[in-house]
């Protein structure tokens, strides 16, 4: 039994100096009584090194654009990247998680494999403008594919070819750390991925990069506004049939147990909200840096609703991002980090 639950069997609280049959009037609530009280007592914080931004990176774009289903949200020119990439590190997060959004589409995702394409540019681009700022790089195909699945098609055309996808993995990986990524996330799904990349890292030189495995990525409609903004959905099917069955809880410690022996040094769970239960476990579990991504439909969720008069925004946000942290993940993936850095210098 973890240490926690025993100490909260074993918790009788101190007689009352009440008359005899009464109730006492506080009991929990003395430690509630001023902010200062609260301050004292609270068990978990929110910091800005905890949030990591996602972030677009469009090529071919004359000015950054809004994302019309993500209110706040932009897609980045090659150019304007820079800025926000010292703006987030100026803001103390602790990463950066980059996106391309490719005009050079073909069945592999061959865009992404070679140098001088938009994953290599971008990755020097944002290291060329804050070279402290730690780097993510997504490790995957949806964005470079014609047909936007995460890897090239099986000879039928049915499914994504499993063998193939992980060869071409290794091969991303080493052109996004040659670039300059700090740490790799591969985020396909596909068995096997974290070790292909990791051979294919050391094999190259780059044994001190780390891998945060996408270790319990569920098959989500949560993922809707994101596909918008990076403009990688479905021309048919879905992703059900390597992305995991959001009914299933013991099956994301497996895929966690599995990356993490095939090397990874940090693990996510993905969505994030509607998941915490997973994030805990996970966290539990494995005692490793464990991440959520509070994924684009939960940040649009918000957003929405706030715009709508239904929520504070400002409040929601920080109470939402506090929740992660008390389920157990390290760090959150979040469309909304610079905002909540703000609100936590206030
Ligand atoms: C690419 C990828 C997706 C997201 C992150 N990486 C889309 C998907 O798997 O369909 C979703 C992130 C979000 O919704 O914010 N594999």
């Amino acid at each position: 039994m973890p240490n926690t639950a025993k100490a909260l069997k074993s918790f009788t609280p101190a007689p009352e100096s009440t008359s005899p049959g009464q109730f006492p009037a506080v009991r929990m609530r003395r430690s509630r009584g001023s902010e200062a009280m609260r301050r004292l007592v609270r068990e978990h914080d929110l910091l800005p090194r905890h949030m990591i931004l996602p972030v677009f990176v469009e090529e071919g774009l004359s000015e950054r654009t809004p994302v019309g289903s993500m209110p706040g949200v932009f897609r980045e020119t090659e150019q304007s990247v820079a800025a926000l990439a010292k703006s987030v590190h100026d803001a103390g997060l602790g990463a950066i998680m980059l996106f391309g959004v490719s005009h050079n589409k073909d069945h592999v995702g061959s865009d992404s494999l070679r140098a001088g394409g938009l994953l290599d540019r971008m990755v020097k681009r944002v290291k060329d403008a804050a070279p402290d700022l730690l780097v993510m790089a997504d490790l995957c195909f949806c964005e470079y594919t014609d047909h936007g699945h995460c890897g090239p098609l099986s000879p039928c055309g049915t499914t994504v070819d499993n063998d193939a996808t992980i060869e071409n993995i290794g091969r991303q990986a080493v052109i996004a750390a040659n670039a300059g990524a700090d740490i790799l996330a591969p985020s396909g799904m596909m068995d096997g991925q974290v070790g292909a990349i990791r051979s294919a890292l050391d094999h190259a030189g780059h044994e001190g990069k780390p891998i945060l495995a996408y270790a319990a990525k569920f098959a989500s409609c949560f993922y809707g506004p994101f596909r918008d903004a990076a403009g990688c959905s479905l021309s048919g099917g879905d992703r059900k049939t390597y992305q995991m069955d959001p009914c299933n809880g013991d099956e994301a410690l497996r895929e966690t147990a599995l990356d993490i022996a095939e090397g990874a040094d940090m693990v996510m769970v993905k969505p994030g909200l509607p998941y915490l239960d997973i994030i805990w476990r996970v966290k539990q579990e494995f005692a490793l840096p464990t991440f959520a991504y509070n994924v684009s439909g939960e940040y649009a969720m918000l957003k929405i609703a706030a715009q709508a008069g239904s929520l504070d925004y400002d409040k929601a946000l920080l109470e939402m991002l506090m929740c992660f942290r008390r389920a157990g993940a390290d760090g959150i993936l979040t469309y909304a980090a610079l905002d909540a850095a703000r609100l936590l210098q206030k």
